[in-house]
């Protein structure tokens, strides 16, 4: 809606206005999408620390554990209630071969793993493991088949090995191996960045290899895949164009997007996780939002052949990256995770939800030690990002019927340039209770929300609030509760309208009841 229909709305239901505030409608009686849980996935790959050493872990390290996988985190995240976790990879995946990944430990292969660092892989964390990590924490698998580098008879045997209940040298296999029933593995990514690390293709050609694949990765019985075609860079809108022309819609579930955000917008010289000043931050800030803009060009594309929105938009890949941590390894993707990224972390969100009608899946770059990481291990320790924390504010929109609005916002200003300082999603759960999550990005002003509820009346509401006297507050093995929530007390509740006061470089949730 534009700016000065929304300024004449604000006026008719609350009377004088001010510039300085901002003002929200929300068309309860309207809400209809759900937003579908899966917005809220992760993804963990064979990189760096994430896996190994975070995940999966020395059998002598002195932690919780099943098997070598490590229950703290496991604890951790059970707690946001993660709805699916995507693996192997990444560039990983199609130099993955999943036959070394099974069997006896002692007796598989080793390979380099030449995209990440160029370390020894020793395949001890394969297929048993990782459906035996997703068993651990209540999620849904995303496996990401190899077609970089493998065949069409590789990922076909690997969805039989995994998902038929048939009698097959495949399933004969799997049982060898310990592992009687199917799992039933429902997402299945065909390939990662094709246009990339996962071979360098054109659009057409890997719209022609993803007919191929697809058609070889089969439903077994009461295993239907939902499958996920690899889509494209950022703002690549041809990608999007050519495979939603090309490849017939039943054969597929979803289409990917790949976009992070980069400080400076310069791959080289992405800038650092901490220290970063106004200047960068502000920068960070405009290029988190710009995923608006890109997820609704590419739903544009995607309307023009499917306007039924059957195919999914899935956003596998998202979050800050910025420079590695000095004196890490620079194939380790490893960096700290400041109150920046908590506002990344719940204005993307918001961005999600608001399209959910289109965006039906999504999976923050990663889990755990890498990239915009939701936790940090060091040895036994382990700690909670403040992006963790975004995620167990957030979980209530999770399936919830997502709200409409209108909102105007003032404008956070830096020397020259503006952005919205306000971005906000809503959402009614099946019991009638109403979440609305508020991000405030302005690093100088405390804004108040004027809140319209479009005749729904509620009687109570509560709130909890991430914030921190700087954006590049981080969370530390030595002062790990830095960056944490605590209840908010600043939203009033009266004749159907609420007041919000929303403190400067905040993320606030509210429940109404
Ligand atoms: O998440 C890190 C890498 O970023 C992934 O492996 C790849 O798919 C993307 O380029």
């Amino acid at each position: 809606m534009k700016r000065i229909t929304i300024f004449f709305l604000a006026i008719v239901l609350f009377g004088r206005i001010n510039a300085q505030d901002s003002y929200l409608t929300l068309n309860i009686n309207d809400a209809k999408t759900t937003i579908s849980k899966h917005i809220y996935g992760h993804f963990s790959e064979h990189l760096g620390r994430c896996i190994y050493d975070g995940f999966w872990v020395d059998p002598k390290l002195n932690v919780p554990k099943k098997d070598r996988i490590r229950l703290d985190v496991v604890d951790a995240l059970k707690k946001i209630n993660i709805p699916n976790l995507r693996w192997p990879g990444g560039c990983f995946a199609d130099e993955y071969h999943w036959r070394d990944g099974i069997g006896d430990r002692s007796k598989r292969p080793k390979m380099v793993n030449t995209h990440w660092g160029g370390v020894t892989e020793d395949n001890s964390f394969g297929t048993h493991e990782f459906l035996q990590l997703c068993d651990l924490l209540g999620t849904e698998p995303y496996i990401a088949g190899n077609v970089g580098s493998g065949t069409v008879e590789e990922m076909s045997k690997w969805v039989e090995y995994l998902n038929s209940d048939g009698d097959s040298p495949m399933t004969q296999l799997r049982k060898q191996n310990g592992r009687d029933k199917p799992w039933k593995v429902s997402f299945w990514g065909v390939g990662n960045e094709s246009w990339g690390c996962g071979g360098n293709m054109t659009a057409a050609y890997y719209a022609n290899e993803y007919r191929r694949y697809a058609t070889f990765a089969r439903n077994y019985p009461s295993a239907p895949l939902k499958k996920i075609a690899g889509g494209a860079n950022s703002a690549d809108y041809n990608w999007t164009e050519v495979l939603m022309k090309n490849i017939p819609h039943n054969l597929m579930w979803g289409i990917s997007l790949h976009h992070y955000t980069i400080p400076t917008g310069i791959w080289g010289k992405k800038g650092a996780a901490t220290p970063f000043d106004e200047a960068e931050y502000f920068n960070t800030m405009k290029n988190c939002l710009f995923m608006d803009t890109l997820v609704s060009k590419h739903i544009a594309i995607m309307d023009k052949y499917d306007r039924n929105k059957r195919v999914a938009l899935v956003v596998d890949e998202w979050g800050i990256w910025t420079d590695v941590e000095p004196g890490t390894n620079p194939g380790f993707l490893y960096q700290q995770n400041s109150l920046r990224d908590a506002l990344i972390a719940g204005t993307t969100l918001n961005i999600f939800n608001n399209h959910s009608d289109r965006v039906r899946m999504a999976n923050l770059a990663q889990t755990v030690n890498v990239l915009q990481a939701i936790i940090l291990t060091k040895g036994n320790e382990m700690l909670l990002t403040p992006t963790y924390y975004v995620f167990d504010m957030y979980k209530n929109h999770m399936d919830a019927k997502w709200i409409p609005f209108t909102l105007s916002s003032p404008d956070y200003v830096n020397n020259n340039s503006k952005l919205p300082a306000i971005n906000v999603s809503a959402s009614i759960d099946s019991s009638g209770k109403v979440n609305i999550t508020l991000v405030n990005i302005d690093s100088k002003k405390d804004i108040t929300i004027h809140a319209d509820l479009n005749d729904k009346s509620f009687n109570k509401v509560s709130g909890r609030i991430l914030t921190s006297g700087s954006y590049t507050d981080i969370n530390t093995f030595e002062n790990k509760n830095k960056v944490i929530p605590a209840s908010f007390t600043g939203a009033t509740i009266s004749n159907g309208k609420i007041e919000v006061k929303i403190p400067k470089l905040s993320v606030v949730s509210l429940q109404l009841y």
